[in-house]
């Protein structure tokens, strides 16, 4: 069984809180918050005040993704805000700085994820590893939404699921960028068990055969 994480990115920005509770309605219990600084990647999108409204409407999983440079400054307003799991960049600050970042976040008792972008090996995670709940694998550049899969993702997915039963086995290992019914049963076969998805999932016609079929 994996979980399905559905990414607000691709939501009607104007009406969140009825596509939450058709997101709800349709047997997910997380939702990917998109979060990004025009720095770290070339957009903009969610910050912690938006976060917090969320949080107000909503009771599903909270699973906060921030594409910030420099996530040090920001980790405690988005624990504030009321993140569930909170993950940061490993290419986004100094090694001292994330671990001091996930240090913080712990303080609060919020779960802290790592994620690397597509060129990253899986070897920066290592130094944290023991230290997070969750590590997510890029399977796009991040940025955007409805960008084609990397299939050349999976040899590192496969690596750090390895790393993942040695070090953390209770730690999550999500993918993000790609994912549909068929690259998400990839994603399952080399030890993904978070699968985030944003228009492929928006654009399901029947969501909750979605959501049963990518999370069986
Ligand atoms: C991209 C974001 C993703 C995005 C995924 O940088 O991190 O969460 O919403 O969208 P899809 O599923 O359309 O690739
Ligand atoms: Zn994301």
């Amino acid at each position: 069984m994996a979980i399905l994480s559905p990414s607000i990115l691709s939501a009607d920005f104007v009406n969140l809180e009825s596509e939450f509770k058709m997101v709800k309605e349709t047997g997910a219990k997380w939702l990917h918050v998109d979060c990004m600084d025009g720095t770290f990647v070339p957009n903009m999108a969610f910050g912690y005040a938006a976060t917090k409204s969320i949080r107000a409407v909503t009771d599903m999983v909270l699973d906060v993704h921030m594409m910030i440079d420099k996530p040090i400054r920001y980790v405690d307003a988005f624990c504030d805000a009321g993140a569930d799991y909170l993950t940061i960049h490993v290419e986004a600050d100094t090694n001292e700085n994330t671990a001091e970042a996930i240090k913080k976040i712990k303080a609060h008792g919020v779960k802290p994820g790592i994620s690397v972008k597509p060129k990253t090996p899986a070897s920066a995670v290592l130094p944290f590893i023991k230290d997070v709940d969750l590590i997510l694998v890029m399977t796009v550049e991040p940025g955007f939404g409805n960008q084609k899969f990397m299939a050349d993702m999976m040899p590192k997915l496969a690596e750090l699921r390895g790393m993942i039963n040695q070090y953390n086995p209770d730690c999550h290992l999500e993918v993000d960028g790609g994912i549909n019914l068929e690259t998400g049963e990839t994603c399952k076969k080399n030890g993904a068990d978070v699968l985030v998805s944003g228009s492929s999932f928006f654009k399901a016609e029947d969501k909750k055969s979605f959501v049963k079929q990518i999370e069986g």
